[in-house]
Formats: structure tokens, C-alpha cells, sequence
């Protein structure tokens, strides 16, 4: 099938490898509320993933899903091609306890739009409390590495500081910091940018991108369409609870092939034929 009726508009290809994400047909509901209605998603290492979308199309209940923060009606998730969220006893799934999902979160981090710093702990104590305390690195190697990581994102200088006496933008550089310290195997970012004032955006953005190059797996969901289509390897369009569209980042700005993309786009001031070339 082609078009929209088939529902979801995939690049074809063929990758043989176990994804470090997939997400696969999940529900999740609300109540009365359906915010997932069959969503699925592959990434694989390595990969930069934006997810957009309308306000209330699910970008972010998918990643709450992912991090187990939410539980889910149906489908299933995996990470490393091991189910979340659930184990096999005895051939039958039960649900994990929580000290099972608290193993499988260690192996993600999530990057929030309030950033979610403790205000009483340090720059350095965010950074380093979970390696030391979940972890179990030594302390003093969680904190070289910490430093290393707070120079990276440019903020060597505030190790000390408490996360009141930051910008926002250095806040959340923080926070991002602080997603890296633990060594993920992917980083979710839900809207990193939108409590920021404009002009502390670009260095969150420039912080990402740079982490980004390193190689570092990562799902961004993002209204930054620049960010998405600069930096993203592919971008993936939700409405309804539904992953529409998910193609290859410069094709899905160039030639969107639903008219709900189209529409989103130009309604996001970019219409496909301004952003060619
Ligand atoms: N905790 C919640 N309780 C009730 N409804 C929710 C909750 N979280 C999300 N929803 C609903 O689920 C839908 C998807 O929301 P959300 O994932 O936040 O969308 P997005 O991040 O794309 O804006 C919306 O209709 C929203 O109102
Ligand atoms: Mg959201």
C-alpha cells in the first residue's frame, strides 16, 4: 500500500541488526484518552531520532513509555531486543517489579523539558549521584568524569554552583550532562528547549548537536525543525497517537508525503519548497 491509507509512510530498507529502541504497535490511554494508538519505532545505534508533531499527538507520552514512567495498554517495547517493562516466568509475562524496571531505566536517560536538576544538590552532586549511587562507580572517577563532561558542555566553572544560580540554558546543559554521566545506551530529550528563553535555545541546541557527533543514540522530541533537520539522521511525524511519517531527515522535510505532515510543516512556516537546496 501506498499513501496514507496504509497509515504509516516508511523509507524501505533493510537493516540487519537488533535496534537499541523499538517500540512496537504500543497503546496507551488516559481514561477515555487514546495518546498512543499503535505507535512504533525503530532506532539503532547510533542513531538521531526527532520525533514532531502537534501539541497532544503523544511525542512525549512515547518517550514517558519508554522510560517506563508510563505503563502501557498494548504492544510492546524493547531496548537491546530485551522486553521492557516485562519478564518470562515459566513462559508466562509479568509485569517486572520495580526493582527490574529500575535495572532496565539504568540503561536510558531522559532529558526533560524543566530540566529536573535537585535544587539542593551541587552541579557536580546532579552529575555524579547517580553513577556513585546507582551505578556504583567510585566516587572519585565519577567525578573526574563529571568534569570532563562539564567542560564539554562548556560550564567547568559552575561544578559548584547550585542549579538556582544558572541560566536555564545552563541548566539544562546540566541536565544533559548529567543524562551522559551514566553511560546510556539511549538518551530521550522531550521538548529540551521549550521552557528556555529564545536566546539561551542555540546553546542547549549546540550541545546536543555536538553530542550528537559522538555517536551517541539519541530521540529528541523537538518543535526546533533546524535542529531536527540539520542535526537528525530521521525524523518522525506523530498525530493522533500514531508515528505517520518516519523517513530519513532531509527527505522528510523536502518531499513530506502526507498531507498531515504538509500541513504541520506549513504551518511550521516551512513549506517543502523553502527548505530545498
Ligand atoms: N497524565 C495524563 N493524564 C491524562 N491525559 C494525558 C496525560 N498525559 C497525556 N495525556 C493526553 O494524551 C494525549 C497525548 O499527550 P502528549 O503525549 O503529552 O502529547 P504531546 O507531547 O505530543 O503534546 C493528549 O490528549 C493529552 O491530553
Ligand atoms: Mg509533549
Amino acid at each position: 500500500m501506498t499513501g496514507e491509507s496504509s497509515g504509516l509512510i516508511v523509507t524501505p530498507g533493510v537493516v540487519d541488526e537488533v535496534p537499541v529502541l523499538e517500540v512496537a504497535n504500543v497503546v496507551k490511554r488516559f481514561g477515555d484518552t487514546t495518546a498512543l494508538d499503535g505507535a512504533s519505532l525503530k532506532v539503532y545505534e547510533g542513531e538521531v531520532v526527532a520525533i514532531l508533531g502537534p501539541s497532544g499527538s503523544g511525542k512525549s507520552t512515547l518517550v514517558r513509555c519508554v522510560d517506563q514512567l508510563e505503563a502501557i495498554d498494548g504492544g510492546a517495547m524493547f531496548l537491546d531486543g530485551e522486553l521492557l517493562g516485562y519478564e518470562r516466568i515459566h513462559g508466562h509475562l509479568r509485569p517486572l517489579t520495580d526493582a527490574g524496571r529500575r535495572r532496565q531505566r539504568r540503561r536510558m536517560s531522559m532529558v526533560f523539558q524543566q530540566f529536573n536538576l535537585f535544587p539542593h544538590w551541587s552541579v557536580l552532586r546532579n552529575i555524579t549521584e547517580a553513577p556513585v549511587a546507582v551505578h556504583g562507580i567510585p566516587e572519585r572517577e565519577a567525578r573526574a568524569r563529571a568534569m570532563e563532561l562539564l567542560e564539554r558542555v562548556g560550564l567547568s566553572d559552575k561544578a559548584d554552583a547550585y542549579p538556582r544560580h544558572l541560566s536555564g540554558g545552563q541548566q539544562q546543559r546540566v541536565a544533559i550532562a548529567r543524562g551522559v554521566a551514566v553511560d546510556p545506551r539511549i538518551l530521550l530529550f522531550d521538548e529540551p528547549t521549550s521552557a528556555l528563553d529564545p536566546e539561551l535555545v542555540d546553546e542547549v541546541l549546540q550541545t546536543m548537536k555536538q553530542l550528537a557527533s559522538t555517536g551517541r543514540t539519541m530521540v529528541v522530541v523537538t518543535h526546533e525543525l533546524e535542529f531536527a533537520r540539520n542535526v537528525a539522521d530521521r525524523c518522525v511525524f506523530m498525530a493522533e497517537g500514531k508515528v505517520i511519517e518516519d523517513r530519513p531527515a532531509d527527505e522528510f522535510f523536502r518531499d513530506p508525503r502526507s498531507a498531515r505532515l504538509r500541513a504541520f510543516l506549513a504551518r511550521s512556516g516551512r513549506s517543502p519548497i523553502e527548505v530545498e537546496g
